[in-house]
């Protein structure tokens, strides 16, 4: 840390410096050491305040982070967004106001506009973590996906993930593929022409069918929910469609194990769209370990941000 210039907020992978990275991957081992004692708490954050305030549904996100403050001792408030007075039209400006009142140290936001983190960030002297902003940027997400793909691949530079599916809408698209690319993994992508834009991740490599895919060689394939309420329009002809040309279904799945390859998917998971019923019991997945993952992530976040309230 002592190399490392102090940092109040997490908005986004892309401002990351690689040794940021390091510095939360490599401190989210011993946190999840913790995990198998019978007391899984530090006392690192005894006396500080975590504000969950989630604007979208969550339910990964929302609860890791708030298992990972409590972990760290911290005092977690869920601020429900539908039970506030943001639904009697309070602005965001107004809302900021009030919580920067009560004196946070850290507030978790997810939010349906992109930049809403960022704008949250310039008005507070708490540090900001982003959980999620429109399409923009989900980076705890990423840096659990890259905690779980280095756990089952040390050697994990010139390996190859494939992203499969809705990166137009996908805010974990964006963060992990720039993470992983930022680690040296070689990033693939699949998915229908009118949800993979073109051009706004140059460093991946287009691949049109399952058949493409398997030559290229992916040590991870890495599916994504499709995201009917961002859709504004019909970007497929039917979900069963999207299902028999993108989806892991029995014959993928044994194409996958013959390379060894595991299976990663943010979730929520859509059985019977990306994903088969049998496929979610396929023993190379990493589902779960990425969720136990995000706490262990979040933890070494939380421990690594600096809020300016310390100054107090
Ligand atoms: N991966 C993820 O962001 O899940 P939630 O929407 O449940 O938080």
């Amino acid at each position: 840390m002592s190399d490392l210039q102090p940092r109040k907020d997490l908005l986004d992978i892309e401002s990351l410096s690689l040794d940021e990275i390091e510095y939360v991957l490599e401190n989210a081992v011993p946190f999840k050491q913790l995990f198998q004692r019978s007391v899984k708490k530090v006392p690192a954050l005894r006396g500080k305040t975590v504000l969950n305030l989630f604007y979208e549904p969550s339910t990964r996100t929302s609860s890791s982070f708030e298992v990972a403050a409590n972990r760290m001792s911290a005092d977690v408030t869920n601020f429900t967004v539908s039970a506030s007075s943001i639904v009697k039209g309070e602005s965001l400006l107004d809302t900021i106001e009030t919580l920067q009142a009560m004196r946070s140290d850290y507030i978790v936001i997810r939010h349906q506009a992109a930049g809403v983190p960022g704008i949250v960030a310039q008005h507070t002297r708490a540090s900001v973590l982003n959980a999620g902003d429109g399409y923009h940027a989900h980076p705890t997400q990423a840096l659990l996906d890259a905690m779980t793909f280095r756990e089952v691949y040390p050697d994990y530079q010139g390996r190859k993930i494939v992203i499969v599916g809705d990166v137009l809408h996908s805010r974990v698209a964006r963060s992990t593929s720039t993470l992983f690319h930022k680690l040296g993994v070689e990033v693939g992508v699949l998915g229908p022409g009118s949800l993979v834009p073109q051009g706004r991740h140059p460093f991946m490599t287009r691949l049109r069918d399952w058949d493409e895919v398997f030559e290229w060689g992916p040590d991870a394939v890495y599916l994504l929910r499709v995201q009917l309420e961002r859709q504004e329009g019909q970007f497929f002809p039917s979900i069963a469609e999207y299902h028999k040309m993108y989806g892991m279904n029995s014959e993928r799945l044994g194409r996958m194990r013959e390379r060894d390859a595991y299976l990663m998917h943010p979730g929520p998971v859509n059985r019977g769209v990306e994903i088969t019923d049998q496929a979610m019991g396929y023993e190379k997945s990493l589902i779960s370990t990425q969720v136990e993952n995000g706490i262990a992530v979040r933890m070494a976040v939380l421990h690594w941000l600096t809020p300016e309230t310390q100054k107090d």
